[in-house]
């Protein structure tokens, strides 16, 4: 097997052809509240895509991280990731159809010595008022891709969209024949030894919430190439785990286990996968930590699902092995994410932590699972056992149905969430009345506090950039306390600016104004919210005229004249990527 640079390979013949290499963006979606990982390369260049100018200029190339969760079940076979990289290469209405499609016929035959024979192709059919794509065909054509190797799909196959609404097109996607037999004359798409590897969508449109399709201001070109997927084929096998790119991986997990890779593929892919996605997501700059909710639950449920898998397979979870796996990642990826330099330290206390906490509970735990199943009269773990084995031991839901999967059992998994939302509606009840009577709610200077947190956070996004957003808040009688992301600390100019502003519209005497709003509405005006996920369907957003726009319960005052004077107090570190102040109204 020989080792495959794509991702050298793939970044410099796109800067051959002057495009613009341009760093991979945080995994967590800077401004899109509604999705919790950026799931395509295109996802963090949607405003150029919409028109926006980008700094350096029409042609961009990258390797983005990536994280789908859709696949997460699936984790344990040979192809899939819950982190993956993907190369691609944008035209911001520069090039379109013939350059983008004889590069890639140029980047794959001739960069990456793929044969012609070996190549088929899929375009768009046409439906409504988007044609056929014959200049798509055409371009194949010319380039020496036989008629019968071309496949004319519908909208489910070739337009490309991410999710409901935005920049979309057809698209022409290239496939590769994987098999040992004989290359077949024409393509058959139904046939699953065709491979997809690299896909061009062709962005010149947009698709809005009422269903309409707008013409963008400008022809796009979005690309991407799934990395793992191509390095497998490049390299001449059928299970992505046997690739360079998890060789060292596996085999320390097979010298620290008691099994090897024949016996338990499973558990040593989902091992290698989920140390992978743990330690891009705690290593991300917006700070993450295994939680209950969110981004921090699913890091919670990689790491937990992790150590059951590594204790499975007789790996001693008290060896470090958490940290030995998590530095070889490290090492491997360093050259192209420069976070996973600078959080190592926090990436590994990440990792370990969260493994000390689920292990005091985790043999226990499967003690009281096997009681469970031994005692169970139908085939089904209830919601109230589900829910003990995940607040007593701390397993995710998903961990227990996995368990149960493997012993042929089923869970309440309706009757869980039910149970689940129950306990979180008393606990919040519980923490509202203790707000109540601790801080009389919500005094005279915790509303102003409120107020002032929302022009905080607009100044911010002017003096910072407009990627600056709540990381969380915390508001006293005698101050107020604001966690945002940023990456550096704050010049005293900036924190001057930042001062100046909010005072320049405290002077301003600017109305305060709420309004209720459908949630998917809320999120379509633009309006500022920090974990879409965690509001009701309907929700209240408050606007300081065109300052702010922010989902949020209040209250608030009625004009911002009534704060006072601002004064930012202290600027520090909260935690990587996440800086703090503590801010005062006098
Ligand atoms: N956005 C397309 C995809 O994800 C091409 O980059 O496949």
């Amino acid at each position: 097997m020989q080792k495959v640079d794509l991702k050298d390979k793939y970044l410099k013949f796109f800067e051959g052809k002057e495009h613009k290499i341009i760093p991979s963006a945080p995994l967590i979606p800077e401004n899109d509240p509604t999705c919790l990982f950026n799931t395509a390369g295109m996802q963090p260049l949607v405003p150029y895509l919409k028109g926006q100018v980008h700094p350096l200029g029409t042609r961009l190339t990258d390797v983005q991280k990536c994280v789908r969760l859709t696949d997460l079940e699936e984790i344990g076979d040979k192809t899939h990731h819950t982190f993956f990289e993907m190369l691609g290469n944008w035209s911001l209405g520069d090039y379109f159809k013939k350059e983008a499609i004889s590069w890639s016929f140029e980047f794959l035959t001739k960069v990456l010595d793929i044969p012609i024979e070996k190549l088929a192709v899929t375009v768009f059919e046409g439906e409504g008022q988007i044609p056929r794509d014959e200049e798509s065909a055409n371009v194949w054509k010319s380039m020496g891709i036989p008629e019968e190797r071309i496949s004319y799909l519908n909208k489910d196959n070739n337009f490309w969209i991410a999710g409901e609404v935005g920049p979309c097109g057809p698209d022409t996607e290239i496939f590769y024949w994987r098999s040992d037999s004989p290359v077949p004359q024409k393509h058959d798409p139904e046939d699953e030894r065709w491979v997809e590897i690299w896909n061009n969508v062709f962005m010149q449109y947009e698709k809005h919430p009422d269903g309409t399709i707008t013409e963008l201001p400008k022809k796009n070109v979005d690309t991407g190439m799934g990395v793992e997927r191509t390095v497998a084929i490049l390299e001449g096998v059928d299970d992505n785990y046997l690739t360079s790119i998890w060789k060292d991986i596996i085999e320390k997990i097979v010298e620290i286990s008691n099994t090897t890779y024949e016996e338990n593929p499973e558990s040593i892919r989902i091992i290698a996968d989920h140390i992978r996605t743990a330690v891009f997501i705690s290593a991300d700059y917006c700070g993450i930590k295994p939680s209950n909710t969110d981004q921090g639950y699913i890091l919670r449920r990689l790491i937990r699902r992790m150590i059951r898998h590594a204790k499975k397979i007789g790996i001693d979870l008290e060896s470090g092995f958490e940290k030995t796996l998590a530095l070889m990642v490290i090492e491997k990826y360093k050259n192209y994410y420069q976070e996973l330099t600078d959080n190592k330290d926090v990436v590994l206390d990440v990792l370990s932590n969260e493994l000390k906490k689920f292990n005091r509970t985790l043999e226990k735990g499967l003690r009281e699972f096997e009681k469970i199943v031994s005692h169970l009269n139908e085939k089904i773990i209830d919601k109230d056992l589900a829910f003990k084995l995940y607040d007593t031991y701390g397993f995710p839901l998903e961990l227990t149905v996995e368990l149960a999967k493997e012993q042929g059992i089923g869970v309440d998994e309706e009757g869980f969430k039910q149970k689940f939302k129950e306990h979180q509606e008393k606990s919040r009840a519980g923490s509202e009345q203790k707000f109540k009577g601790g801080l009389s709610g919500s005094g005279e200077m915790e509303t102003k506090y409120h107020t002032a947190t929302h022009l905080l956070n607009a100044a911010l996004k002017i003096v910072i950039n407009k990627d600056v957003h709540q990381k969380g808040s915390n508001i006293t009688p005698e101050r107020m306390r604001f966690d945002f992301t940023c990456d550096h600390k704050l010049s005293e100019e900036e924190k001057k600016q930042a001062e100046d502003i909010v005072n320049k519209w405290i002077q301003e005497a600017i109305p305060v104004t709420v309004e209720e709003m459908k949630k998917e509405d809320a999120v379509k005006s633009g309006a500022e919210c920090m974990f879409i996920e965690k509001y009701p369907d309907i929700v209240t957003v408050y606007s300081i005229g065109d300052v702010s726009k922010e989902l949020c319960g209040g209250p608030h005052v009625k004009n911002t004249k009534e704060l006072g004077h601002f004064k930012i107090k202290k600027e520090e570190a909260s935690s990587a990527g996440v800086r703090r102040i503590k801010a005062i109204l006098e």
